[in-house]
């Protein structure tokens, strides 16, 4: 089962290798999901602010018999929400919300804002970067990092701030194997985490994903999540559907390095 296998952050805390996605869950949907997640033994829930979900998340999480060390929660700083005080109060939201004393992992959502995708907003982000910093310090947060940052954006906090970002959450899947990022994150030491491993369901009806599934015996959504492990990044595959939920933890398999480099020659299908 996926939660008794970590990966380690440079801090040294662990973080179960497979991840529950929460986006595109409403909050009516989300408990039920969630609890449903849980049950399967999925020990690591990931959630955002702007997903407008954490108040159910975690709830399911303080509902289920499940004490707060043995369960990992990921929350993410609006992308929107850029210098230091702004920060320190999303945060406090956010641990409201969830109804938890402190998180385990802490993302700045984007490093601009979703309706300014490239602005430059290097001097603010290195300012909630500054306050992330100081709620690690203070014990509230066990990890910090980052989601769909560039080998550029990384490198400004780097130049300008203490900690290197234990994470880099970006959309990670076959067709888009993130080499040049990847590398970068890697030779960092940041772990970085897979959204939508599933190219959000749409790379599930390839002919080609298919037919490798069944020489694997397996399903095209468990091979396209291992894919992610076989890179070293983390999944964080999401459903609504238990008998999926349950398949898309059942990894016990491994794909040959010769089949990854095929998969790396993919085309995106997503900007097609
Ligand atoms: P559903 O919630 O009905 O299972 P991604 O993780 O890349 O964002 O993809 C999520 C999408 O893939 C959702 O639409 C989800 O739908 C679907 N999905 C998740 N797991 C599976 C699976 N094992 N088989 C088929 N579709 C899946």
């Amino acid at each position: 089962m996926a939660n008794d296998r970590f990966f380690t952050f440079h801090n040294g805390v662990k973080i179960p290798d497979i991840g529950f996605g929460t986006w595109q869950i409403p909050n009516e949907e989300a408990y039920a999901a969630v609890t449903t997640a849980l049950k399967n033994g999925y020990t690591h829930i990931d959630t955002a602010l702007a997903y407008q979900n954490e108040e159910n998340v975690g709830k399911a999480i303080r509902d289920f018999d499940i004490s707060r060390e043995n369960v990992f929660i990921t929350s993410k700083l609006p992308a929107q929400t850029k210098g230091y005080d702004v920060t320190l109060e999303a945060f406090e939201e956010t641990i409201s919300n969830l109804g938890v004393e402190y998180l385990d992992l802490y993302l700045i959502h984007a490093p601009w804002p979703w309706d300014e995708i490239g602005k430059d907003c290097t001097e603010s982000n290195i300012e909630s970067w500054k306050a992330m910093e100081k709620l690690y310090k203070d014990g509230k947060i066990r990890a910090i990092g980052v989601s769909n940052f560039s080998e550029s954006d990384i490198q400004a906090l780097l130049d300008a701030c203490d900690i290197v970002p234990m994470a880099n959450q970006i959309p990670f899947y076959i067709g888009r194997d993130q080499a040049g990022l990847l590398q970068f994150c890697k030779h960092h030491n940041i772990i970085v985490e897979a959204y939508s491993p599933l190219a959000t369901g749409q790379i599930l009806d390839s002919a080609e994903i298919k037919e490798m599934a069944a020489k694997y015996s397996v399903t095209p959504a468990q091979l396209c999540i291992r894919y992610c492990l076989e890179h070293g990044t983390l999944p964080l595959p999401k459903s609504t559907n238990e008998a999926r939920i349950i398949e898309n933890s059942q990894l016990d398999f491994s794909i040959s390095p010769e089949d990854v480099e095929k998969l790396d020659a993919f085309e995106d299908v997503r900007s097609k």
